[in-house]
């Protein structure tokens, strides 16, 4: 009996849940007022592992950790995956609950936004590269929540995914256009056994698509391997081609480009930091990852 109490108090925490912005901001202005650091690990639920790595990475370097749960509507350029979105918040409560967060906020869509949100952000060709090629307004709306949450949580530090490795240049972009005084801090991505990118569109994966998935991961490190062998013309078509070898699964776009720029890569020659990133159809679920050079 004693064993399991110390096995309760030890794996979880008291994390409180609000749905509106006054109460959290009270709740934030008291911890601030006592000199606390807060940080902010914004997601749109159904969470993961990974999810969680970044909970723990800012519990680590912070006093106070805000997740938020909000599936952001001006982000999806396709009703159907917002429809589809997974919306699961009492299982990522309970799963937020075996961390040390401290507050998790689910507002409603009238409480992040009660008029609509008409900014347009300037990002140059951050935006028109890769994913914002073809989810064009995306990244705005992206910008939209993640400004809007960053002036209702006022965290020091946020916390985001390499995996979504185009939003995390872009918001750090946003940050320095709006002169917050927020640190971006990035994660490393983190991968199922067999090398799949964690993703909360995994779980809308059927077995056979989930089988297939493996093989983008698998791809992306053999083409590590192969930079000493092939031009990076050469390499990206043996990426799309190796890919697409597999009827499950269609190559949407396959780039390598300047890790702070996102420009496209000609030669491995180029005095830049390299990544490969990659989104891929498997069946109706679009799955993206990323590799460096
Ligand atoms: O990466 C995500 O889950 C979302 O784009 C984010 C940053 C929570 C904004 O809705």
């Amino acid at each position: 009996m004693v064993e399991l109490f110390i096995y309760f108090a030890a794996n979880f925490f008291d994390m409180k849940l609000f749905t509106t912005v006054a109460e959290l901001q009270q709740q934030l202005k008291q911890e601030r007022g006592t000199g606390k650091r807060i940080g902010f690990v914004p997601t749109m639920g159904a969470l993961h592992e990974g999810h969680l790595s970044l909970v723990n990475k800012a519990t680590s370097q912070c006093d106070v950790v805000v997740v938020s749960i909000f599936v952001n509507p001006t982000q999806f350029n396709d009703l159907q995956d917002l429809e589809r979105y997974p919306r699961v918040l009492d299982k990522d409560q309970a799963l937020l609950e075996t961390t040390a967060c401290s507050y998790l906020f689910a507002p409603s869509v009238k409480e992040v936004y009660p008029e609509e949100d008409k900014r347009v952000f300037d990002f140059g060709q951050l935006d028109k590269v890769l994913e914002g090629k073809f989810r064009p307004g995306h990244f705005n709306g992206v910008a939209q929540v993640v400004s809007r949450l960053f002036s209702i949580v006022e965290p020091d530090k946020a916390f985001f995914g390499q995996k979504d490795f185009q939003q995390m240049v872009i918001l750090k972009q946003m940050v320095r256009q709006l002169g917050l005084k927020i640190e971006i801090v990035p994660c490393p991505i983190v991968r199922q056994s067999d090398g799949l990118a964690l993703s909360s569109r995994n779980s809308l994966l059927s077995p056979e698509y989930r089988k297939s998935a493996v093989l983008i991961s698998k791809t992306l490190f053999e083409a590590q391997k192969r930079i000493t062998t092939m031009s990076v013309e050469q390499l990206k078509a043996w990426v799309v081609e190796t890919i697409n070898a597999d009827p499950l699964l269609e190559v949407e776009y396959f780039e390598i480009v300047d890790d702070v720029n996102l420009m496209p890569v000609l030669s491995w020659s180029e005095n830049v930091s390299k990544v490969g990133c990659i989104a891929v159809y498997a069946g109706k679920i679009r799955l993206i990852d990323n590799i460096s050079f």
